[in-house]
């Protein structure tokens, strides 16, 4: 049997640990709360910050791990997997330096010109005021701007979107910097986003089928940024408004890249690169790079794995990933998370009553989030709770299973009734086409 170490509690942890355990892997899972679907598949756990790595050094003593997978940032970035490897545990997840792909924007920004990698907007760093009003100038107030380290997803405010005047602009800059931050202004990027997953051994990438995330809070797409509302694929793996060609230049950004972060620190890249792009008229851009697998992205491909993931895992450790390949099943899939009332700004916990046998035999998945059992009750957090998945060959099929899901779960939360669904995707597939004619 292959012992692995999970790091993270959240739905995206529990989805790869149901893929990891249905591989027979035993699971030992060091997570902050006690996420029901991930206790239940593991041998042995410990709640924990997940930075406290004194507390993860006494955990993992003599459980004799093959591996550790990692699921969120916050770990890696603080250099988990340096750890780890002093221990004589590989991981599915970067170094603390390669990890900069995710913590640092401008590190990734300036890798990809330094590089000459293409998929970069026009942008410029500043750490005060100077030169401001002429790049916006430049750029006629159309940008985004974001502070440099980890935000949740919440950082980043948009022209447009969230910043409606110069005058606000220059507000929220001005607070950043008295926060202390350095900051990238960057071209506001006009055109459809995606979200593509690899599996990368420090050498060779491969790619997963596309997902598109959802970050407003409400139908629409209206409402506060959020971790993800939910998400969708398509069962040729593509989306219907991204074509094979486009595929296929974002995954030669992302090759070029990990290329670039080994030359650049020194460090093979190896675990799960996520890159969030945009679609727009002169092809994808980078949005920016996660180091992990997406959340809620990792539920619409890991449940359509053929291939074993262990496998995968000791291919990327050993820097052979070319050796094998690695099938997903053509299916459509639609994810939708569950959220207390008032998420993301003034959420209620809750506690949340599940009926996931009933889940099971209408063919729904459900994946536990931010909620902790205590005894026998389920008490959700003030961030996202479960998320609910559908699969089927017809996208409408899976988007109704994963409502039909939600009507089995009670509890003060709310979710996107749109995602998935037929209106929404006609309205993306529309402003692609108006952005390309
Ligand atoms: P990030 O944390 O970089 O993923 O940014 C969060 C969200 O802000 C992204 O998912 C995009 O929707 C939006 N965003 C980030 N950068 C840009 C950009 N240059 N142009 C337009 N939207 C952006
Ligand atoms: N779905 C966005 C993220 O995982 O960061």
């Amino acid at each position: 049997m292959t012992n692995i170490l999970i790091v993270g509690h959240g739905a995206r942890e529990h989805v790869i640990t149901e893929t990891l355990s249905s591989s027979g892997a035993n699971i030992y899972a060091f997570m902050k709360s006690k996420n029901p679907g991930i206790a239940k598949l593991s041998k042995e756990i410990l709640l924990s910050n997940l930075n406290n790595f004194d507390k993860l050094k006494t955990f993992i003593k003599g459980l004799n791990l093959d591996f550790a997978f990692i699921g969120p940032e916050d770990p890696l970035a603080n250099g988990i997997v340096n750890f780890l490897s002093k221990e004589d545990i590989p991981s599915i997840g970067p170094f603390k330096a390669p990890a900069m792909l995710e913590s640092s924007k401008i590190f990734t920004r300036n890798l990809l010109e330094k590089y000459k990698i293409e998929g970069n907007p026009k942008f410029k760093i500043f750490d005060s005021l100077k030169g401001l009003s002429s790049f916006l100038d430049e750029l006629n107030d159309s940008v985004a701007i974001k502070p440099d380290g980890l935000t949740g997803g919440k950082g980043v405010k948009v022209f447009g979107d969230h910043l409606r005047s110069r005058q606000e602009i220059i507000d929220y800059c001005k607070e950043l910097f008295s926060k202390g931050s350095k900051l990238i202004i960057e071209e506001k990027l006009i055109g459809e986003e995606f979200t593509l997953q690899s599996f990368v051994d420090g050498t060779h990438l491969v790619g997963m089928p596309l997902v598109q995330d959802h970050k407003r809070a409400f139908n629409d797409d209206t409402g506060p940024n959020t971790g993800g509302m939910g998400s969708y694929s398509f069962n040729d793996h593509l989306l219907p408004f991204i074509s094979e060609n486009d595929y296929k230049k974002a995954i030669l950004i992302m090759e070029k890249s990990i290329n670039a972060v080994k030359k650049e620190t020194g460090y093979e890249f190896k675990g799960i690169l996520y890159g969030q792009f945009m679609l727009t008229k002169d092809g994808p851009k980078l949005v920016e790079y996660n180091v992990r697998f997406g959340d809620p992205e990792a539920m619409n491909v890991l449940p359509l794995l053929k291939s074993d993931l262990i496998e995968i895992c000791e291919k990327i450790i050993s820097g052979s990933l070319n050796k094998i390949k690695i099938k997903f099943e053509n299916k459509s899939t639609v994810c939708k998370y569950l959220a207390p009332t008032g998420y993301p700004i003034n959420a209620k916990p809750t506690e949340v009553v599940v009926d996931i046998e009933k889940i099971k035999d209408i063919g729904g998945y459900l994946y536990f989030a931010s909620v902790d059992l205590r005894g026998n009750k389920i008490k959700t957090t003030k961030s996202r709770s479960i998320a609910v998945l559908g699969i089927d060959k017809d996208i409408s099929k899976a988007e109704q299973i994963a409502e039909q899901s939600i009507s089995y779960i009670k509890g003060d939360l709310f979710h996107r009734t749109d995602i998935g669904t037929q209106k929404l995707i006609n309205k993306r597939i529309e402003h692609m086409n108006s952005i390309l004619n």
